[in-house]
Order: structure tokens, then C-alpha cells, then sequence
């Protein structure tokens, strides 16, 4: 089994399907990942499933694997087999999911302004470079930033985790750019389609974030390394201002008082 632990997944999943139906009973997304070069070893630890749950999963993976060789199965304790996990975040890490909070709120409204552009006669340049200036600003300048700068430091920034955060940041961008382009072209399918494929791409991005990659990276700092994350990111934020963030609130406050009043009427 050790010789397995450290095999690439999907190399893995292509030998023995099952396995990748068995990562997706636990949440485990490893079959669509266009990557798949984690070790089985690091795709199990990084969502801290919890000793019980970690067993059986690697007790069913074993069985798939090598369905003749005797393996015992493990004990399941039902008093922690039931419990929900809880993520609790260190208050830097804490920090960038309240952040996350704000970028979700305009991801929810990309529908409504998209359905709007196509309605409309030409495409409002205002609006969607009003939307492009908060994710440039808010979302990319203030907060990736952070990611890229700081707390992806902390960890081994080779890791496929970490590349694929870096990689769906540059995907994020490049759709921005073309939405951009569709703006100043007035091409409204060109809009359209890269603000849906910003807000999918996006939604993906944050739950792996809030529920694999800041829980991975949390659980590998040490005291004095959160203390000191934090006083990076605080930093960080001073240097941009305290206006900045009021600045993008208020945006999107607005941007729901226009597109959620439209919805309900
Ligand atoms: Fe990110
Ligand atoms: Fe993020």
C-alpha cells in the first residue's frame, strides 16, 4: 500500500476507476481535475477527514485496488462517526474567507448583469467596467495578492494545489481582459461569456480555498508563523487603506439595490 500511497492519482484512478467513484463519495473531486498529479497520499491528508472517516476510506481504496489480499477493516467508532467537521481558520486565514464573503456577492449578480447585457441595445461600458475595476481592485490587487504574496509563502509553493490556485487566478484574469474587450468592442456575447466563465470559474476557486487549501494550510503553521502572517497581511491591507475595502462594499450594495430589486419586480 505505501508503494500506492506515493502514485499519482490519476495514474490511480486510470489503472482502478473505482477508486475515483470512491474519492467522489467523500468529496473528493480528483476524477475531473485536469491535473492529477498529487500523490494518493497528499490528495487524502489535504481534506483532513478525520481518523475514522481517513480509515475506511483507505481500507475501501486497498479493497479496490487489491480485491483478493486479506485486509482488515478498520473499527468504526459511532460516537465521532457522525460528528460534522468544523473548519475554524486562524484570523489571517480567517480574514481572506470574510473577503471571499464580498467577491461571492458580486459572483451572484454576474447572472443578472449578463441577462442585462444581452437585453440591452448596446453593452453599458460604465457597468461592466464598474464590475471589472472591483475584481481587479478588490478581488485581485487586495486579495489574491495576499494569497500570492503571503500565505502561499508558507507553504511549499511547488505543491499542485498551489499551482492550480496560481493557475485559475491567471484563467480569472484572462477572462476579465476579455470581458474588457467585449466592453470596448460592444460585443455582448464576448461580455456575457467571460463574466459566466469569471463567476464559475471563481465559485470552484473559493470553495476549494475555504474548504481544502487555507484548512491544509492552517493546520501546517505554527503559532508564531500565524502571528506573523497576520502582520503581513495586516500590513498589507494599511497600505492600500482603510477606504478600500467601504469603497467596494458600498459598490456592491448598490450593484444589489439595481440587480436584485430588478429580479423581484
Ligand atoms: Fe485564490
Ligand atoms: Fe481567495
Amino acid at each position: 500500500m505505501l508503494k500506492v500511497l506515493n502514485r499519482e492519482i490519476k495514474e490511480i484512478i486510470n489503472t482502478y476507476p473505482e477508486v475515483g467513484r470512491i474519492l467522489e463519495e467523500y468529496g473528493i473531486g480528483c476524477v475531473p481535475c485536469t491535473v492529477g498529479s498529487c500523490l494518493l497520499k497528499d490528495v487524502v491528508g489535504i481534506h483532513n477527514l478525520g481518523p475514522q472517516k481517513e480509515a475506511t476510506l483507505m481500507y475501501r481504496i486497498e479493497k479496490a485496488i487489491y480485491p483478493d489480499r486479506k485486509i482488515s477493516e478498520p473499527v468504526v467508532d459511532m460516537t465521532t462517526q457522525s460528528a460534522p467537521k468544523k473548519i475554524t481558520y486562524s484570523p489571517p486565514v480567517k480574514k481572506l474567507v470574510d473577503e471571499h464573503v464580498l467577491i461571492k456577492r458580486l459572483l451572484a449578480l454576474i447572472p443578472s448583469i449578463a441577462e442585462y447585457t444581452e437585453s440591452s441595445l448596446r453593452v453599458d461600458k460604465n457597468l461592466i467596467l464598474s464590475c471589472v475595476d472591483f475584481i481587479r481592485t478588490y478581488a485581485d490587487k487586495y486579495h489574491h495578492m495576499k494569497e500570492e504574496d503571503i500565505l502561499f509563502k508558507y507553504v511549499d509553493e511547488k505543491a499542485e494545489i498551489i499551482q492550480v490556485m496560481y493557475k485559475d487566478h491567471d484563467t480569472g484574469r484572462g477572462y476579465v481582459r476579455q470581458a474588457v474587450e467585449g466592453a470596448e468592442k460592444n460585443n455582448k456575447t464576448q461580455v456575457k461569456e467571460n463574466l459566466l466563465a469569471y463567476r464559475d470559474l471563481l465559485t470552484q476557486h473559493i470553495k476549494k480555498e475555504d474548504e481544502i487549501l487555507y484548512p491544509w494550510i492552517d493546520r501546517q503553521l505554527s503559532t508564531t508563523q500565524v502571528g506573523e502572517m497576520f502582520r503581513k497581511c495586516n500590513a498589507a491591507d494599511a497600505s492600500v487603506g482603510d477606504e478600500l475595502p467601504k469603497k467596494y462594499e458600498k459598490f456592491i450594495i448598490e450593484l444589489e439595490e439595481k440587480f436584485l430589486q430588478e429580479v423581484t419586480k
